[in-house]
């Protein structure tokens, strides 16, 4: 083999490897599946933790009532407290105030604008309304102008609602159905 056959012949392996490294990393691109954060399969249990939280609204609020803890609550509300004030006589501030909002009508405090949705609710704010309003404010009220995301938590929310209960002259029991 004279040299020039043996360049020839060398020449033609080595473009041999270099298409099959291209092809090696054109086929990456092509194939590139992005490395999951948890290495593994998304198990079914995965989508049941999901739903976890409609297991836990199935639990009648007069039941979370009856363990909610109005100290906790009133600890837990001052996160509302940015927004409202809770004493007796107190006026408005960024939202309307509440001592008295348990079974008031809603949007009525005279001199506070309320939105267009909230005025057009209609009916008294039960604790079950309450309870409604603040797990997702804008689902409730279209266009509310309560800026507040919302407590996920039922437990949480049972214990806001028995202090806000607190908030009267003379405070209604609490439901029990
Ligand atoms: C960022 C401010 C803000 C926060 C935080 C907030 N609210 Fe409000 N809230 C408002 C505003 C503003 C309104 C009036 C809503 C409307 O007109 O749609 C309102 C309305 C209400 C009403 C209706 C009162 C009525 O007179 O009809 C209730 C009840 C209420 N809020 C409870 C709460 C509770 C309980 C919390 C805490 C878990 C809370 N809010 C947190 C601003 C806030």
């Amino acid at each position: 083999m004279d040299s020039f056959e043996f360049n020839k012949q060398a020449g033609s392996v080595l473009a041999t490897l270099l298409f099959v490294m291209a092809l090696g990393i054109f086929s990456d691109v092509l194939y590139n599946s992005p490395v999951p954060k948890i290495p593994g399969y998304a198990l079914p249990s995965a989508t049941e933790a999901a739903a976890a939280p409609s297991a836990e609204k199935a639990v009648p609020l007069p039941e979370l009532l009856a363990k909610a803890d109005a100290k906790k609550g009133a600890d837990d509300a001052k996160v509302c407290s940015a927004c409202h004030n809770f004493e007796k006589g107190a006026g408005v501030k960024i939202g309307p105030p509440l001592y008295g909002v348990v079974g008031r009508a809603k949007g009525s405090y005279a001199g506070f604008a309320y939105s267009d949705g909230l005025k057009k609710k209609g009916g008294n704010w039960e604790l079950a309304d309450i309870n409604t309003f603040i797990t997702n404010p804008k689902a409730y009220v279209e266009g509310t102008k309560m800026a507040y995301p919302g407590q996920a938590d039922a437990g949480k929310r049972a214990d806001i609602l028995a202090y806000l209960n607190t908030l009267a002259d003379s405070p209604a029991p609490l439901p029990t159905k």
